[in-house]
């Protein structure tokens, strides 16, 4: 294997707890893993050597909740919605007209194209979920075309009730039949619980049910409203409550005391011009906290990880520091993946050069490219 040193790098933020930002640093790349972290001064000899130019390297981005398989655009939607149309969940359904009259290599075309833009914006690990299928073949097809793109795969059958189907009959076949073609080509299993999605009570049968294949769980909670999500995902373990939006003290209190990683999604709300998640409260309750794009053709049609970053420091109070966090090492918290999202010693060689002389620019500089070189698995892949 060759060992790759990274050299003049002006700023390195490696999001370690001991490593901390070291300027004047260096990286020794030994195949797919990080070997040697430190200041270039005590830097020992590798096989070859490459100057980043004074440039700022931060760990690739994490994002932790994105919806790419799917086919068509909403952009009508998104139109009424400036013009006041709300954002409701059985936007779901037009896509799920869509994307199951569509070929698998029709779906697999826009992971495709969505995973390279990822790719661009500096992610290095994505997660992908199904559920604009909505029938047992089309959601296990979705998640063997996720399969391809990538291991955090999540089986989301319970996204909304298609139409002409009895609830209770839906759940039923959610948590059975639907279920049995999907568990083996996925790691998680995720259910919308909303007003317009599903209930407590039918989230959570789903939520065990997937748990009981072998599945971790996690949950789009308190997205449109305040309800019963967060708690429920803090009651089952899950590895994530997503979008976070409308907070109850008690819920806050919940997830401080747990495991589960609060993942924000600003743009969602960006998109559907709705109140940004108090990410302030959360962190100085001492959750967890990701930052992760949502990526979907309906609430937040966007792979940019540096948006989303500039819109966490903007809006909702977030350092840029802490930002820069939320959308590396917590969303590989937010996957349970200690190997990702951190630039030290062992872990996976996945790491962005910024064009910048600090990560402070992904929000200071909002909207501009600063993404300069995007290192994959030890190898130069943008
Ligand atoms: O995370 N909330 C549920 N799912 C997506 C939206 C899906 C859609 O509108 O197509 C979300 O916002
Ligand atoms: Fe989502």
């Amino acid at each position: 294997m060759t060992a790759t040193l990274l050299v003049d790098i002006g700023l390195l933020a490696t999001q370690d707890a001991e490593l901390g930002e070291i300027r004047d640093a260096a990286i020794i790349l030994d195949g797919p893993r990080i070997s040697w972290v430190g200041p270039v001064a005590s830097a020992p000899p590798a096989d070859e050597r490459v100057g980043l130019g004074g440039k700022t390297v931060v760990p690739g981005f994490v994002d932790s909740h994105a919806h790419l398989v799917f086919v068509g655009d909403r952009s009508e939607e998104f139109v009424a919605r400036m013009r006041g149309m709300p954002y409701a969940a059985g936007g779901i359904r037009v896509t799920v007209a869509d994307t199951r009259g569509a070929p698998d290599a029709l779906l697999r075309l826009n992971v495709e194209r969505l995973a390279g833009e990822l790719l661009r914006a500096g992610v290095t690990t994505f997660e992908c979920k199904s559920g604009y299928g909505l029938d047992v073949a089309t959601e296990e097809r979705s998640l063997r075309v996720a399969a391809e793109f990538t291991p955090e795969t999540t089986f989301l059958g319970a996204h909304v009730v298609p139409p002409d189907t009895p609830r209770d009959e839906y759940v039923s076949l959610v948590c059975s039949e639907m279920l049995d073609a999907c568990a083996p080509h996925a790691r998680w299993i995720d259910v919308f619980c909303e007003q317009g999605a599903f209930d407590v009570d039918e989230s959570r049968a789903v939520l065990q049910a997937g748990i009981a294949r072998g599945l971790g769980a996690r949950v789009h909670a308190n997205q449109l409203s305040a309800g019963p999500g967060v708690q429920l995902a803090v009651s089952l373990d899950a590895a994530s409550a997503d979008h976070c939006t409308h907070l109850s003290d008690a819920d806050v209190d919940a997830l401080a005391g747990s495991s589960t990683v609060a993942t924000l999604l600003p743009l969602a709300e960006f998109s559907t011009r709705s109140p940004y998640p108090d990410a302030r409260r959360l962190l100085d309750a001492g959750v967890t906290v990701a930052l992760a794009t949502d990526c979907n053709p309906g609430s937040a049609y966007s792979t940019s990880m540096p948006l989303a970053i500039a819109l966490a420091v903007r809006e909702m109070a977030m350092t840029p520091a802490e930002a820069v966090r939320a959308a590396t090492v917590g969303g590989a918290t937010a996957l349970r993946r200690n190997d990702l999202g951190v630039i030290a010693p062992g872990r996976g060689a996945d790491l962005i050069v910024l064009d910048a002389p600090s990560y402070v620019h992904l929000a200071y500089r909002p909207g501009v490219p600063l993404i300069s070189q995007v290192w994959q698995g030890g190898k130069r892949v943008a």
